[in-house]
């Protein structure tokens, strides 16, 4: 019994302190590829293991020359101490710091590195084996510090590989490298799969407190990216059980549900106090209930918004770790508690739970990916993800599971940039008087593309032109024209009927591009000359005044009284009328004539004809139907 008993404290402690599950674990080393471009003799592609820190660039490259210093050559310490940097001179390759394996933690070398002005670190191993990950050490609270400030990118190179570079590089030759992370995420379609794998425990220290800010963090683009259709998000959480012979142990209560099936370290690592290991078991089930039910209805990105409120509102610290705070921030988030409460099922039934048993199944790495054991772990496309966990770092990851030229718009903002803009415009087109640039700073570093301004896109190859084209380019720079103003008044020379065009306005004369100047029109264009006239020049344009009663006619250049102007429109009026109305009688009476004049003559002709002879009747239809056809 005592035997057992200490087996389980063995057995406990070294999964409290590692969450590794108890299956074996199949890890897998995330790859990137190291070309080495010059010298000609050690030429060549070689594998190159991502370190578990720092910042790698997925989705770009960076090229360097490598360094390798003549003392510290672990880099166990300070390189201050012994005078040497690694700052790159402006323009000039960045430097990436060869450092031998042994002695001390990675992230320490990678670390004293970064403070000597190394871009990157590449870690020769010592022994002959496969590439392994470079982890970061378990904490205590003081190496995790600088762990947090590391940003270059590092990365494990084989023994021999090492010592090739180590024999150019005493040989004086200058050695080229080039590290590409553009293959580290395969892409196999326009929608990138990822899944984090976490833990609602938020009492574990510095890990802890890191996976709480990263979730909070990225929360934002988790949500653009999910609601998007970008991605499709799955949390994942770690549990392992409690080996048979146990499940009735203080222990294996206090740390499991579901009888010893699905358990969690404790979270203070203190039987005694505070919260047990299936308090964070059953919050995490919530959590992935909580996902479950969102998803179905279709709004998966909701558990971003109930993980982070419960970890504001139910913090362990303050003792509201627990089930009436949990279906708080689920009532606030309009979650359905019947359907999430259904889904958690009995914690206490002697039985499987369906939820919990696929996450012990999905631990175990499939195709590619490997065992998942390491907390937090973020895999993307099925790819465990290497490096810092924040949230550039991690959106980077994402981004390079897309196809180039398919990645969202929240893969080009400025949460990814990589600030190679800076610098002189990252070489791209710029126009430094209008504050125009065609450097766009993007998570695969620094494209130069022609920039759309005020909605005006200017055309061009991004590097040596770039030019406004289409509607509205006369607002940008004023189309390369004269322009000018003065009084409240501005004038511009540029015209564009679908052609650009600089021509000085009315008003104006002179070449349209650096001048026009103002036309005196009293005096050049002997406007404004009648004798009522006063003429008098302003910028752009003139003003004229008529004396007395009268007023200014620009289009004929006159002066005409006002009184004048009204009266013999009246008495056009009154003409028109008179005329129309003298048309109009004549025109009646005309009508009135004729038609009284043609019943006369058929009268007339009626009464003639009882009179006339007989013989002569024949003559008179002739007659008539020559007058009245
Ligand atoms: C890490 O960075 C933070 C903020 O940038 C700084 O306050 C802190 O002192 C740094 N830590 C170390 C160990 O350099
Ligand atoms: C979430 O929903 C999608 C379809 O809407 C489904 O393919 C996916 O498997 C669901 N995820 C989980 C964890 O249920
Ligand atoms: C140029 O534009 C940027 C961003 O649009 C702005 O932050 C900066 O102040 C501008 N500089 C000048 C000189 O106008």
């Amino acid at each position: 019994m005592e035997l057992q008993r200490s087996a389980l404290r063995l057995l406990l402690g070294f999964l409290v302190v590692s969450l590794i599950p108890v299956s074996l674990a199949r890890f897998v080393v995330e790859k990137n590829s190291l070309r080495v471009t010059s010298p000609e003799s050690i030429k060549g592609t070689h594998d190159s293991a991502i370190g578990n820190f720092g910042i790698p660039q997925y989705g770009g490259s960076m090229a360097g020359v490598v360094m390798y210093p003549r003392e510290n050559q672990k880099g166990c310490k300070g390189f201050d101490e012994f005078g040497i940097s690694f700052k790159s001179k402006p323009g000039a390759l960045p430097t990436f710091v060869l450092i031998d394996r042994g002695d001390c933690f990675f992230a320490l070398k990678v670390w004293n590195a970064q403070k000597a002005g190394a871009s990157a670190v590449l870690v020769a191993d010592n022994i002959e084996e496969a590439l392994i990950t470079m982890d970061s050490p378990e904490e205590d609270g003081s190496t995790a510090k600088y762990i947090e400030n590391i940003t270059i990118p590092s990365a494990l190179i084989e023994k021999s590989f090492g010592q090739a570079l180590k024999k150019a590089y005493s040989g004086g030759e200058m050695i080229n490298v080039n590290l590409d992370w553009r293959e580290a995420v395969p892409h196999p379609d326009d929608r990138v799969e990822y899944e984090l794998w976490t833990n609602s425990n938020d009492e574990c220290g510095v890990k802890c407190d890191m996976l709480m800010e990263f979730v909070k963090d990225f929360k934002g683009a988790a949500q653009i990216l999910e609601k998007g259709g970008y991605t499709q998000f799955t949390p994942h959480y770690i549990t392992w059980y409690c080996p048979q012979a146990f499940t009735l142990s203080k222990q294996c209560k206090s740390q499991c549900i579901n009888h010893g099936r699905y358990c969690a370290p404790d979270p203070e690592q203190d039987f005694g106090t505070g919260y047990e290991g299936k308090d964070v078991v059953l919050e995490n089930l919530r959590q992935l209930c909580v996902f479950r039910v969102a998803n179905e209805t279709k709004k998966p990105w909701v558990w971003w918004d109930y993980v982070t409120d419960f970890q504001i509102r139910c913090p362990m610290k303050e003792k509201r770790y627990n089930k009436e705070c949990a279906n708080g921030v689920i009532k606030s988030l309009d979650l359905d508690i019947k359907n999430i409460e259904k889904c958690m099922g009995d914690p206490n039934a002697d039985s499987e739970n369906h939820v919990l048993k696929e996450e012990q199944d999905a631990q175990v790495g499939k195709g590619s990916r490997g065992d998942v054991t390491i907390l937090p772990t973020i895999v993307v496309n099925n790819r465990q993800y290497r490096g810092k966990l924040a949230k550039s770092a991690v959106l980077k990851a994402i981004c390079s599971g897309f196809e180039e030229t398919t990645e969202p718009a929240v893969c080009l903002s400025s949460d990814v940039e990589t600030n190679e803009c800076l610098d002189n415009d990252g070489g791209c087109w710029q126009d430094k008087s209008a504050n125009l640039t065609a450097c766009k700073d993007t998570f695969r570093g620094r494209v130069c593309e022609c920039p759309l301004v005020d909605g005006v896109q200017f055309k061009g190859d991004g590097y040596t032109i770039c030019e406004a084209s289409g509607p509205g380019r006369c607002s940008i720079k004023n189309g390369g024209c004269w322009h000018g103003s003065r009084d409240g008044r501005t004038f511009s020379a540029c015209l564009d009927n679908g052609e650009l065009k600089c021509q000085c306005p009315p008003g104006f004369k002179g070449d349209g591009f650096k001048s026009c100047e103002d036309i005196d029109e009293c005096k050049e264009k002997k406007a404004c000359q009648c004798p009522e006239c006063g003429c008098k020049n302003t910028w752009g344009s003139y003003d004229c005044s008529c004396s007395g009663d009268l007023i200014y006619i620009r289009d004929h250049d006159t002066c005409i009284s006002k009184s004048a102007r009204e009266t013999k429109s009246a008495w056009t009026a009154v003409w028109i009328i008179l005329i129309g109305l003298a048309i109009a009688a004549g025109g009646a009476y005309l009508v009135y004539k004729y038609r009284l004049r043609s019943y006369m003559d058929s009268e007339i002709r009626a009464i003639m004809a009882q009179y006339m002879p007989l013989d002569s009747q024949a003559e008179v239809p002739n007659h008539v139907n020559d007058e009245h056809p």
